[in-house]
């Protein structure tokens, strides 16, 4: 096996048969010396990544991943690319939604089925609201790692590693519950195949049914008194299968409206987990993330001299970077030149993250600068993680009022400066849970108790996804 570019003291799994020197294309972006490797993010500062304090143990667990079978191909990647560069046109919209973290023990075939009815049923909004397909973008089958803004977390003066994600570790407060375990890795991977498995089967095998989804539409306007503000979208959608089916469209033959193509996405955070599951596509000699489509860097870990740069810089998935309000125009230029040296169209989604009321200050610039790099990326709003705030009994949560508004105003600098609102980027999930504030239910602060589950950030509840995707309608059609 060949051996990695730069050893180093952190140089503790190994590399796998993904890893070898041999066959890295150069790039063209980087200087000749520094040719990109799925191990040469080693060679740079990694944040966020566990003190594992078992070398052999994570050697044991990049060796095993490396001998497991890809989650997902390299044309299924490219497929996803073609998709998003019809975003980047203004000719399709991008749902990316999912939980923050998926859970080691929420994990059952009706959790995900909830969670992919709640996006189906805002695609079909969506989709005829916008008048384009819409690209749906799970996060899920890998998302377990979470970035933390402390290394440790505090309990009277008791002080533990942060929780990490069950990548890593399980939120217990209790120190062998902290202790990041590499065979979590190995176990994460079991979860992502087996969930893709149902997605894979769901979305192909009539669950995914234009009617249907269009029947439950139906029933969520019916069944309360804020869903019925948007009966006219769904009384349209209705005449229009009417129109369909009049002109002697045979809905039933038509393969489009029974299944429909849906993705995988996640932050590429635990570096070890992704070199494990890259591979080298033997047809062209590309260099594929087989853990998931689309694989993202976090508003933490978007350091321009970083690993985690580094690491998505070689990979031919589509990617995206996460900006925060303290992202630069010339940080987003320099990141496009890494990420997207070769001007490919779907290759990069930018997703902000700016909070409402801070959007007009800080987007346009942003926008500029992928601009005048002749960047063709796709932007998308997160208008989650900008908002999140901690209540007074104690829980992190949101306001749907506020991601409204920064959708809001998100939508409005695009429409001013002439640039396609391209996606949203949000957290959600099927179950019926009171993490974030207001929404049709008007759930309040002493209501969070109730059902407050999430392992990480709150979520919205299926009812709210619905109410989100309604509104979003409204802003595209506007
Ligand atoms: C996330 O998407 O869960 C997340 C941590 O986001 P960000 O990197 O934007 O803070
Ligand atoms: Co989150």
């Amino acid at each position: 096996m060949a051996s990695h570019p730069a050893g180093g003291p952190d140089h503790l799994s190994d590399p796998g048969p993904a890893s070898g020197e041999a066959g890295g294309p150069d790039r063209g972006a980087r200087p000749a010396a520094e040719t990109w490797t799925a191990g040469s993010w080693r060679r740079l500062p990694a944040a966020q990544q566990p003190a594992w304090p078992d070398e052999e143990s994570l050697k044991r667990a990049g060796s095993t991943l490396a001998t497991l079978p890809p989650l997902v191909i390299a044309s299924e990647t490219r497929q996803l690319t073609a998709s998003l560069a019809a975003v980047a046109r203004g000719e399709a919209f991008l749902l990316q939604a999912g939980d923050c973290a998926e859970s080691f023990r929420e994990f059952g075939a009706d959790q995900i089925r909830d969670k992919l009815k709640v996006m189906l049923q805002m695609a079909v909004t969506l989709t005829y609201a916008a008048g384009v397909p819409v690209v749906k973008v799970g996060r899920i089958a890998g998302q377990f790692a979470k970035p933390r803004t402390s290394a440790f977390d505090r309990m009277g003066d008791i002080e533990l590693e942060a929780f990490r994600g069950h990548m890593v570790n399980d939120e217990a407060f209790d120190p062998q519950a902290r202790r990041p375990d590499p065979t979590r890795l190995v176990s994460a991977y079991h979860q992502a195949a087996a969930t893709l498995n149902l997605l894979r089967a769901f979305t192909k095998g009539g669950f995914a049914d234009l009617s249907h989804v269009h029947g439950w539409n139906q029933q969520f306007v019916a069944s309360s008194a804020e869903g019925r503000r948007y009966e006219r979208i769904a009384s349209e959608i209705d005449r229009a299968l009417r129109f369909m089916a009049a002109c002697g469209i045979d809905l039933q033959a038509e393969e489009g409206l029974h299944q429909t193509d849906f993705w995988t996405s996640h932050e590429a955070l635990i570096l070890h987990y992704e070199e494990a599951l890259t591979r080298q596509d033997s047809l062209t000699g590309d260099w594929v993330d087989t853990s998931g489509h689309l694989l993202w860097v976090g508003e933490r870990t978007r350091q321009l001299g970083g690993a985690h740069v580094e690491f998505l810089s070689g990979v031919i998935n589509p990617v995206a970077v996460k900006l925060g309000p303290s992202a630069t125009p010339d940080e987003v230029g320099e990141l496009c030149n890494r990420l997207d040296p070769d001007r490919t169209p779907g290759r990069l989604t930018l997703i902000t993250r700016m909070g409402a009321g801070n959007v007009s200050g800080t987007l346009p610039g942003l926008i500029e600068s992928a601009r005048e790099g002749g960047h063709p990326v796709v932007w998308a709003c997160d208008p989650m993680h900008g908002n999140t705030f901690t209540s007074e009994g104690g829980h992190k949560t949101r306001r749907f009022g506020d991601i409204v508004a920064e959708l809001r105003e998100w939508f409005g600098i695009h429409r001013s400066m002439g640039s396609w609102p391209g996606g949203v980027h949000v957290e959600l999930t099927g179950d019926d849970v009171t993490e974030c504030l207001g929404g049709a239910e008007e759930i309040g602060e002493a209501d969070l108790s109730q059902r407050y589950t999430t392992t990480c950030d709150p979520r919205l509840n299926a009812r709210q996804s619905l109410d989100l995707a309604f509104d979003v309608a409204e802003l595209l059609r506007s």
